[in-house]
């Protein structure tokens, strides 16, 4: 017996900032699942700015998507059979098979969520790959001390508004960018000390150095471009650069001259470091304990946007790379 799926295909690469068409929906007729494999409904799927990188035909830290292929990410899924004896139908599972509503897997691949009391998507965003980005980075190179300036760009997303909220308990000033009014409302709302709509601001040098004429000693790169060139502008000596992520680069047709003041890396021995989260797995364990106690304790809020439907998973995508989303962008299945 078979059971219909549904998966969002690569039709064709993006050039430029993609569009719905470079997408499609297909239908798939999935085999029953064989000794040793289970059969899951996502019921949550993640989209991220860094699927973009996979849809360009070249290597990175993870293969290229194919066109013609369903695209991957990650994925809350219930086991509906299970003919594997570490999974029984009902338990919720996380995989990277997003972009498909049903799929057959072997255990393996598959992890039970924790059985905390939060909602499973959590582990797509607060408690999950962005939240371990946000917790580690900041950590692992930021190394934050009380009394420091943190500068945070793309600061109301999944990731941005959890490195603000985790240098606000490190004991530290937190600058945040974002570009609408209500997303700054919100970062205010949990404790960022002060905002700058980057769309809006005029001039963002003048800005950020306005809301922190002492400087910063730690930049949370999410974006890249002018805010790069800001952030090395109004760098104290010694500071720390946490290059998570330059999404102001993603959708870009040719490779832009880099920062016009690097100069300053060199005469303010300022450490600029990127990372890819996996580097930091090895914290996970200590990041979920210490990120359910915040959560517990209310020290740690979130927030979701939320697409309906695989069909609108695209639209969701789309949607980063104009600032459609606050908080974690999720696609609730049917
Ligand atoms: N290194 C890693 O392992 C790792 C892991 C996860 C994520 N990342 C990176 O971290 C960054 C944030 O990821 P996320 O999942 O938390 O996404 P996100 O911030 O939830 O969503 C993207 C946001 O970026 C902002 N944005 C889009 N285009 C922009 C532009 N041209 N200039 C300035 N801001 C822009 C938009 O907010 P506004 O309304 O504020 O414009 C949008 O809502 C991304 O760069 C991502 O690639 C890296």
């Amino acid at each position: 017996m078979t059971t219909k799926a549904h998966e969002i295909r690569l039709k064709s690469r993006p050039v430029g900032l993609p569009v719905a068409e470079n997408f499609e929906l297909a239908e798939t007729a999935l085999a029953a699942p064989g000794q040793g494999e289970v059969l899951v409904r996502n019921l949550w799927m993640s989209v991220d700015p860094y699927m973009r990188g996979r849809m360009y035909d070249r290597q990175s830290y993870v293969p290229p998507f194919q066109i013609g292929e369903a695209l991957q990410g990650g994925a809350i899924g219930r086991v509906e059979q299970s003919n594997n004896p570490d999974f029984k139908p009902g338990d919720l599972v996380e995989s990277m098979n997003g972009w498909r509503d049903t799929f057959v897997s072997v255990g393996g691949a598959l992890q039970k969520l924790p059985t905390e009391n939060v909602p499973p998507q959590a582990y797509l965003g607060v408690l999950g790959m962005p939240g371990l980005t946000a917790y580690s980075g900041l950590a692992r190179i930021g190394e934050p001390k009380a009394g420091e300036t943190v500068f945070v760009s793309g600061a109301a997303g999944a990731v941005g508004a959890i490195v603000c909220q985790i240098a606000k308990l490190r004991g530290c000033k937190v600058v945040a960018s974002a570009g609408t009014d209500a997303k700054l409302a919100w970062l205010k709302s949990v404790g960022v000390d002060e905002v700058v709509n980057y769309k809006t601001c005029g001039n963002l040098l003048e800005a950020v150095r306005k809301t922190a004429p002492q400087g910063i000693d730690i930049y949370f790169d999410n974006v890249g471009g002018e805010h790069l060139e800001v952030a090395l502008e109004v760098a104290r000596p010694h500071a720390r650069f946490i290059e998570c992520g330059m999404i102001s680069a993603y959708n870009d047709t040719e490779v832009k001259p880099g920062p016009r003041n690097m100069i300053y890396v060199v005469g303010k021995s300022i450490k600029m470091q990127g990372f890819i989260v996996m580097n930091y797995w090895d914290m996970r364990d200590q990041f979920r304990a210490e990120m359910i106690q915040w959560i517990k304790d209310g020290k740690i809020k979130w927030e979701e946007t939320v697409e309906n439907g695989i069909a609108n998973a695209p639209k969701a995508f789309l949607a980063l790379f104009s600032g459609g989303n606050t908080g974690k962008m999720l696609v609730k299945l049917d």
